[in-house]
């Protein structure tokens, strides 16, 4: 057995202590006032990586939340160069009372570690910090140059990290990504993703008379800011799922007859889908499947709404204002700028008379595809094989991670897709939790990579 295999078996308690630690700081990029906890996880993995043996350890400061870096490459000019991304960053916990233990207490029951960030994505980027200290620790070398950059901004769209790679672009340059922020398609079934969606983002108020109103001395005679909020969300998409704004589908590069069937030649279990869930029925896009409404094809969400009473009894009361936000996740080659343009034109056009309606445009980012034939993606294959003891299947999935298209665009790296997660990790949920034998095992499968790699020509 290799030996950093054996190093890894043997540190499997303190690696899982040190994951705890890193769980146990608070780091959500959304909420201000946590802005020194955010340092502190930056604090955290930069010590990790100067004890390790990493070199040209470094945080580098940004307008908003450090980035953390360091390098090894000691490998050899002929040998490819690894750019391991991962985010430190996590999503807010609440709503909080829905939690079975504290979010930022890890606690493990049935071999999970619960916590927020413990799959999303402290856990899995923790995968490659030690796998690498296994390398160094047990060989004193790696056998492929890496570089690794942890951000703290993932979760609210990055936007500091691409000016960052754009201004460090010589010292990021490398011959592929590699990332451990996205699930496997089952447990025990390991999975590289190749493709990503996008996302547009946008918030819609709605402003109708200068004050709350009683519902009977002015209902029906004023328009409702609720009521008209509500047709316009409405409006757009139809009963059978498909978005209603003009454009939305123009640029949408259609599913091949090809990858429609690779993709219904998956394991997915519907039936499972749904208990998991509790709901009787799906509901998507018509003439596409679960599988393919869900990775491969654009769609439009409401993620809040707010306006009028939400308090114990009834209040008769005609709101003055009323909002919501609304997520459209992308496929290639949909553009979310333009996206976001024909939203907002789209929302006024349908917006009924009697109340002001703004429109404005959150983060957002394009959607992401890895060519299959990346000679990277062999290497990937076989290091899950070699651990995971059968070949992962490729496959699409829904979530965003909009830096890996700039990596494209800026670096020029396709991204290896590693995800150790599993759909029912409930990221951004309550009780998110991560699997420790998938901690375990992302170890081993990345560290087992980077020399599986060393060997393949590209
Ligand atoms: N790890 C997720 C992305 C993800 C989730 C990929 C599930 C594949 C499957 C990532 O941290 C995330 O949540 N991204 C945001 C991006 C947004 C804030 C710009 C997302 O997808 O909502
Ligand atoms: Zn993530």
């Amino acid at each position: 057995m290799a030996r950093y295999f054996e190093y890894i078996d043997q540190h499997k308690e303190r690696f899982e202590q040190e994951l705890f630690d890193l769980l146990r700081i608070p780091s959500i990029s959304a909420v201000s006032s946590n802005k020194g906890d955010v340092r502190q996880a930056a604090e955290f993995i930069r010590e990790q990586f100067d004890q390790m043996g990493l070199n040209g350890v470094q945080l580098f400061e940004t307008p908003g939340n450090p980035v953390v870096y360091g390098e090894y490459m000691d490998a050899g000019r002929d040998k490819p160069t690894v750019l391991v991304y991962g985010h430190y960053d996590v999503q807010p916990p609440d709503p909080l009372e829905l939690w079975e233990t504290e979010p930022f207490e890890p606690t493990v029951r049935n071999g999970d570690v619960y916590a927020r960030g413990a799959s999303d994505d402290k856990g899995q980027a923790y995968t490659h910090v030690k796998a690498i200290e296994s390398w160094l620790k047990t060989e004193g070398r790696l056998p492929v140059n890496v570089k690794v950059i942890i951000e703290g901004e993932e979760e609210i769209g990055s936007p500091n990290l691409v000016p960052f790679l754009q201004e460090h672009k010589e010292m990021l340059a490398c011959d592929m990504v590699l990332i451990s922020d996205t699930s496997m398609f089952d447990k025990d079934v390991p999975s590289i993703t190749y493709g990503l969606r996008g996302l547009a983002y946008m918030q819609v108020y709605v402003q109708g008379p200068n004050r709350d109103l009683h519902s009977g001395t002015y209902g029906g005679a004023v328009q409702n800011p609720l009521n008209a909020l509500c047709e316009i969300i409405a409006g757009l998409k139809d009963k059978d799922g498909v978005v209603q704004i003009p454009g939305f589908y123009d640029d949408v590069i259609a599913l091949s007859d090809e990858e429609r069937a690779e993709s219904a030649r998956l394991p997915f279990d519907e039936q499972a889908f749904k208990d998991s869930l509790a709901i009787g029925q799906v509901f998507g896009e018509k003439g596409y499947t679960t599988l393919e409404r869900k990775s491969s094809r654009p769609t439009l969400d409401v993620n809040g709404i707010w306006g009028g009473y939400q308090g114990e009894g009834a209040k008769t009361v005609l709101p003055a204002k009323a909002g919501a936000k609304i997520s459209m996740r992308l496929v290639p080659d949909q553009d979310p700028k333009k996206i976001a343009a024909l939203f907002t034109r789209y929302v006024h056009q349908i917006a009924p008379a009697g109340v002001t309606v703004v429109v404005e445009e959150h983060h957002g980012g394009h959607a992401a595809m890895t060519d299959l034939n990346f000679y990277g993606l062999e290497a990937a294959s076989q290091a899950f094989e070699d651990v995971y003891g059968r070949k992962p299947l490729f496959t699409r999935e829904g979530g965003s991670i909009p830096i890996v298209a700039d990596f494209k665009k800026v670096l020029g790296a396709d991204s290896i897709l590693m995800g150790f997660g599993l759909n029912s990790d409930a990221i951004h949920s309550p009780n998110e939790k991560f699997s420790l034998e998938d901690f375990h095992r992302g170890i081993k499968t990345s560290a087992r990579f980077f020399e599986v790699l060393a060997g393949v020509k590209a």
